[in-house]
């Protein structure tokens, strides 16, 4: 029963690509996100983790849109709210221009004991992290660059290529 074989190994491959994509779910590396295959709408354009007033980190990151920036713009700029024991109360990231960035550091309200921390950085999609002292509330202006990402896509793709060929067989 050739067809019923077929059958089979489709569901097989399948179940494999659900269960890879939920493992990958289950932990997502904010740091490998993929560089965008959609055209730059300018030359030197670039996104930025984009969230307003969310309650933490993971959550600005995970449904943030990475849109890109203005033309104007030229970083990614975080603010970062945070209790004395250091609990996130909110994120904002965004785009932001030299002027906005000019207020990166650390401030601390007494009348409400929390810190305000603000950085900026340069670079595609720089801003996955936020800023919690002194040593990471900073202006940040190296450009960083992404490879890991794509070799461990392509490694995966290998893997889900061999394994539908030995079902296939
Ligand atoms: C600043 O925060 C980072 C990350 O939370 C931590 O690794 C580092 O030790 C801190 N530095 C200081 C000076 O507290």
């Amino acid at each position: 029963m050739p067809f019923l074989c077929q059958m089979l190994a489709a569901a097989f491959v399948q179940l494999f690509i659900v269960s890879n994509s939920w493992i990958l779910a289950k932990n997502i590396n904010f740091h490998n996100v993929r560089l965008p295959v959609d055209p730059t709408p300018f030359p030197s354009s670039f996104k930025c983790f984009t969230c307003d007033n969310v309650v933490d980190n993971y959550n600005c990151n995970r449904w943030a849109e990475d849109k890109w920036c203005p033309q104007n713009t030229e970083y990614c700029l975080t603010v970062h709210h945070f209790t004395s024991h250091g609990r996130s109360t909110s994120v904002t990231k965004k785009c932001a221009t030299r002027e906005e960035c000019r207020f990166v550091g650390c401030r601390h309200h007494r009348e409400t004991s929390h810190t305000e921390c603000i950085s900026c950085c340069e670079g595609m999609i720089c801003n996955v992290d936020i800023p919690t002292n002194h040593t990471n509330a900073v202006f940040a202006v190296v450009h960083a660059r992404r490879t890991s990402g794509s070799s461990r896509q392509a490694a995966s793709i290998l893997l889900l290529v061999s394994v539908t060929a030995i079902f296939v067989l």
